[in-house]
């Protein structure tokens, strides 16, 4: 059993910054509501001619310039989003020709905010198993473009952006050291984007209906998240033989401050060993753990040796942790 790990990390993150105070002029909300309610301060914002596979090449680059990998090394691209390009080539495809990168099998997850988890389960179990050496796991997102910019209930928390990880084999015992992924669609209704697919196809109806809109119960995804953050950052330490207070640093979900702080309370961490990010950029979906384990790398804030886990949750419902021995 090979020891799999992040040798390299990337994120790209649109100039344009939204405010809340901005927000405040499109929708009846305020800068201390948002604040208060879920942390967020400002969100990036991608501009008309920025697709998803735009960000994610951008972060993908970046991450492979980190780990010292040229495009030709890379055999397997997944990128994890909900705001593809389109439904089809995926947006992975499109990274690897933006790329170069032609030795490379390349397709898309979808499991919304838990996404890059996901993306990096499927990612070291194939090498594990040999049919990739190294690996581009992506997490993607222009959110921006499925946001109803009426509706203050959704616009108000999320961002685009997307963060790269190279994955591959790492000294023996660093590394991932366990990785626990859930689902439940029985629940999978608070959360979702309604038309644009086989069931709503895109009609003038569907747009009429705003159905190609984010559609959220956020009270239900609040209460689910603030659960099963503490639930799943258990588990994986079961996994992995290892204890709350072998945890070092929590790179979580930011989709609210105040799910994240109850995660940081069950995991016994003080804000300085959380990393925070949302204050900056909102949720990112699947694009929320990867910048922020890109801008903890560099902020030199993930030391060797020490053990990081990563919590998510999304639509799906969806959840995941990921404890990585730095
Ligand atoms: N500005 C001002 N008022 C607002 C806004 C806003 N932007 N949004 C809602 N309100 C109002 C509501 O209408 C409500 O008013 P009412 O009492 O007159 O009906 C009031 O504020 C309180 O609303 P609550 O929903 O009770 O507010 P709460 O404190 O629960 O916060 C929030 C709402 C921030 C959405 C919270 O429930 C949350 O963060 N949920 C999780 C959302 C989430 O993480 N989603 C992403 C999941 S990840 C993925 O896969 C994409």
């Amino acid at each position: 059993i090979k020891s799999i790990g992040i040798t390299g990390t990337g994120k790209a993150l649109p100039e344009k910054i939204l405010t809340n105070k901005d927000l405040e002029a499109m929708v009846d909300t305020n800068d201390e509501w948002i604040r208060s309610r879920t942390g967020i301060g400002s969100r990036r914002v991608a501009d008309e001619d920025t697709a998803t596979s735009d960000l994610a090449t951008e972060s993908a680059v970046k991450a492979l310039e980190d780990s010292g990998l040229a495009p030709e090394d890379v055999d397997l691209i997944i990128v994890a989003t909900v705001t593809p390009d389109m439904a089809f080539p995926s947006t992975a495809c499109i990274v690897q020709k933006n790329l170069g990168a032609s030795k490379a099998i390349a397709f898309d997850i979808e499991a919304a905010c838990s996404g890059f988890v996901y993306a990096m389960s499927v990612a070291e179990n194939m090498i594990q198993g040999g049919m990739a050496k190294n690996a581009l796991i992506i997490g993607a997102e222009t959110l921006s473009k499925i946001m109803n910019w009426e509706d203050r209930n959704t616009c108000v928390l999320f961002g685009d952006g997307a963060g790269a990880a190279v994955l591959q084999e790492v000294e023996e015992g660093y590394g991932i050291q366990g990785i626990t992924l859930g689902a439940n669609g029985a629940k999978g209704e608070v959360l979702k984007q309604p038309a644009g697919g086989s069931r709503i196809p895109a009609s003038h109806e569907s747009v009429e209906n705003k159905l190609h809109y984010i559609a959220m119960d956020g009270n239900e995804v609040f209460k689910f998240a603030v659960r099963i953050m503490g639930q799943s950052s258990l588990e994986v330490l079961k996994k992995s033989g290892r204890d709350i207070e072998d945890v070092d640093f929590l790179i979580p979900h930011q989709a609210n401050i105040r799910i994240i702080d109850a995660a940081a309370k069950r995991l016994k961490l003080p804000r300085d060993k959380v990393y925070i990010n949302l204050h900056k950029y909102g949720n990112l979906s699947a694009g929320s753990i990867p910048v922020a384990l890109d801008e903890a790398a560099k902020e030199g804030k993930l030391i060797r040796g020490e053990n990081i886990l990563l919590v998510a949750f999304g639509g799906g419902l969806t959840w995941g942790s990921s404890l990585i021995k730095w």
